[in-house]
């Protein structure tokens, strides 16, 4: 099992057998590297995690990770950040990337109209910093968590128009330079294929999404745009639309860089098997791709047959990422059931998480670990 990474690495794979070898060695070299935890690691780079002394077993998925040049991330409770040092470590020693699950939506940072509050998204960015961890703004235009202010008026075209404009703008703009990545569009998109039905389709049409993009280019010009939809991991008529909505995009000019798949899968349901076309074919559009919200979740009590089915969700996800160039991170969404969201969600479901509620890590963790080890 050998994923490549750079097709211009010339780096001769990494044996299983050489990461066992290596194993003792590594131990050592784990736990120096955890005094200095979250400290970027520029001696690894492109190293190799093997020729970098990374026991796959003992070290961090952020060491593991760094070799690939992908980003791991995870979503962020910022209220479980503040009140818990368990989490604030882990999230500090295992992850490369921060996504704010809940502070950079519009009803958290506009809860009334002109008003804005970016303290809960600053401390996140701040937190990032601290770390050296990149951040990925969620997100600008969605449907959902929007404040009452806005869901109740009712709005003209031009009014409305106006109030995405002015929102982007001053959003993007307070962050402008220390974001890698915004979310710029979430969810457009309806399984068929079709447009969702939201009150930006509804009162603004189509034209909604292009314009979103380009005031968020010109809010923050550095910022890679990304569209983000769920059910678009695999090739299927969700997916297609996305794929022909950027390809036209970018036909005419507009600035979306990337494509994030949510990855929000269920043991419960056949997993993707096309995964890596589906990645392929966005690569060869010429955009960046990103698994960003990556949960595998089971029906309640969970047993083991779930929990190998889980691994290999995860897996599979990681796996097709870091066989495709131009997918650049890979961020799950919430890294213990302690604060993950499926539970709220979807009643009698759980155990989505890549550590339990106790912070002990479940197999899925090891397979990551594992796959980014062995990644070139
Ligand atoms: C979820 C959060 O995790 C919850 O805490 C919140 O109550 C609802 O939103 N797709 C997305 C995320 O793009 O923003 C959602 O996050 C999960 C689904």
């Amino acid at each position: 099992m050998r994923f490549r990474r750079r097709p211009q690495a010339k780096a001769a794979a990494i044996a299983v057998a050489a990461v066992t070898a290596l194993s003792t060695v590594a131990v050592a070299i784990a736990t120096t590297d955890t005094a200095t935890a979250g400290a970027a690691r520029a001696g690894a780079a492109s190293a190799g995690a093997a020729t970098a002394g990374l026991d796959p077993t003992t070290s961090t998925l952020r060491e593991l990770a760094q070799h690939t040049g992908l980003r791991i991330g995870t979503a962020v409770d910022t209220a479980a950040l503040q009140a818990d040092s368990t989490y604030r470590t882990l999230v500090a020693q295992q992850f490369s990337s921060v996504t704010p699950e809940n502070v950079m939506k519009w009803e958290a940072v506009e809860p009334e109209r002109g008003k804005s509050d970016f303290s809960a998204a600053d401390q996140l960015v701040d937190f990032a910093r601290a770390n050296r961890q990149t951040v990925r703004g969620h997100t600008l235009v969605w449907h959902n968590q929007l404040p009452a202010w806005l869901t109740s008026g009712t709005w003209t075209k031009a009014e409305l128009r106006e109030i995405l404009r002015q929102h982007i703008f001053t959003e993007a703009g307070h962050f402008r330079g220390r974001i890698w990545a915004w979310d710029v569009v979430n969810e457009a998109f309806n399984d068929d294929g079709t447009l969702r039905d939201t009150l930006w389709l509804r009162v603004l049409g189509p034209s909604y999404l292009a314009d979103a993009f380009r005031w968020a280019h010109q809010a923050d010009p550095k910022a890679v745009l990304f569209y983000n939809d769920y059910n678009i991991e695999g090739i299927n008529p969700k997916s297609d639309a996305v794929f022909d909505l950027v390809r036209s995009l970018r036909s005419a000019g507009v600035p979306v860089q990337g494509v994030g798949l949510q990855g929000h899968l269920g043991t419960q349901y056949d997993a993707p098997g096309d995964v890596l076309q589906n990645l392929r074919r966005f690569a060869r559009l010429g955009v960046e791709t990103a698994i960003t919200e990556a949960d595998v979740r089971s029906v309640l009590p969970v047993d083991s047959a779930e929990l190998q089915a889980q691994t290999n969700g995860y897996s599979l996800m990681m796996e097709s990422c870091l066989l495709t160039p131009r997918c650049v991170s890979y961020t799950v969404w919430g890294f213990t059931d302690k604060y993950q969201w499926v539970p709220g969600v979807f009643p009698g479901q759980g155990a989505a998480a890549l550590y339990d509620e106790n912070f002990v890590p479940r197999p899925a963790y090891d397979a990551l670990r594992r796959d980014l080890a062995l990644a070139r």
